[in-house]
């Protein structure tokens, strides 16, 4: 039950993309920042499948991801008392304002999104339309719940800034209606993890080693066995220090991460260490903060069922939410809706 709707409490939206299995970089770097903020917000966080539609997926692979993904959030603290968690898929005013917006987004704008040149590099077979449209999508996730802030990483800034845009632009042309967001970018609280192989690049779930990204899910031994394979360097010193030694500074800052240390007390502990002890301890912070997860996670993999209820639940809840913004939208632009607002009752 989701008792904190009121108005006092402002909203927080985030989600993430049901394309595969997790690492420790989407733990450290976004859902463990969630958690927290269901203290203060009105929070809703989101699996958005709709998104994953934009590589080909295997449907048989999505639709366990998905199950999986929202597992994850809730077996890292996203407590579907405290926060509305659902998948996209099953709210359909996400399609339906994103087509909506999609008119107030412009073919330049999209063009100089970096995420669509890069994947659009990276997918050149399959440019699709949606491809070019997704940023229009996540301006509808966010605008339809009226979000005041959205946990993202650095990489989702530029999306931020066009969904900005276009909720100003609607405003402009038809009154206040959608609010205008505000990212929430960690700044040191949160880590940016680094590929434990290739340091110089964000840990990515798609990586092509095994050994260069840890999953939420690995085992004690294979996180040890990952951390020790990390790539270091021959200078021999542990300290922070990006571009010469960015493995050594990736270790100290997932340390940090899974610890909740300060930079300062990372180099106060491993002062005078050797890099083995360094991977080592890393690796025992990691499986200390992901036993507990791993076993809540089984906990509610076991009982899909349960799961799907939450799940329905959450999304009849953010249905209902995401319909009075729709109402809104479509009266202010000469849309019918008085069908809507009986069915609703909104
Ligand atoms: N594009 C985001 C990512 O790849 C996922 C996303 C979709 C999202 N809609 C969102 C994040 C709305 C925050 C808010 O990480």
């Amino acid at each position: 039950m989701a008792t904190q709707a009121s108005p006092a409490r402002k909203i927080a939206f985030s989600a993430a993309q049901p394309t595969g299995q997790l690492t420790i970089g989407n733990l450290f770097g976004a859902i463990q920042n969630w958690v927290p903020l269901q203290e203060h917000y009105d929070t809703l966080f989101c699996v958005v499948d709709l998104h994953a539609l934009t590589v080909r997926q295997d449907p048989q692979q999505l639709r366990r991801h998905i199950l999986e993904l929202a597992a994850i959030y809730m077996a890292s603290g996203v407590d579907p008392r405290q926060s509305e968690v659902f998948i996209q898929s099953q709210v359909p005013q996400h399609a339906e304002l994103a087509w909506i917006l999609s008119t107030f987004a412009q073919l330049g704008e999209l063009e100089r999104m970096t995420q669509f040149k890069d994947k659009a590099q990276r997918h050149r077979h399959n440019v699709n339309a949606g491809l070019f449209t997704y940023p229009v999508l996540m301006a509808a996730d966010i605008l339809l719940y009226g979000a005041h802030v959205v946990p993202v990483g650095e990489d989702q800034k530029q999306h931020l800034e066009l969904t900005r845009d276009i909720a100003i632009r609607f405003n402009n042309l038809f009154g206040p209606v959608l609010q205008i967001p505000e990212p929430l970018i960690p700044t040191q609280g949160a880590a940016r993890v680094r590929d434990l192989q290739y340091p110089e690049k964000k840990m990515s779930k798609s990586a092509e080693a095994e050994l260069s990204r840890v999953m939420i899910l690995d085992d004690d031994a294979t996180v040890l066995k990952k951390f020790k394979k990390a790539v270091t360097d021959s200078l021999g010193e542990i300290r922070f220090n990006e571009d010469a030694q960015a493995g050594v500074t990736n270790l100290l800052t997932i340390w940090c991460a899974a610890t909740g240390r300060r930079q300062e007390e990372a180099l106060d502990h491993f002062s005078h260490n050797m890099y083995g002890k360094l991977k080592v301890e890393t690796a025992e912070a990691v499986n200390a903060v992901l036993g507990p997860i791993r076993e809540n996670y089984r906990q509610l993999m076991a009982d899909p069922g349960e799961l799907e209820r939450i799940l329905n639940q959450g999304a009849e809840r953010a249905a209902h939410r995401a319909e009075k913004t729709m109402v809104q939208v479509m009266d202010v632009l000469g849309l019918p809706v008085a069908g809507r607002r009986m069915r609703a009752g909104v």
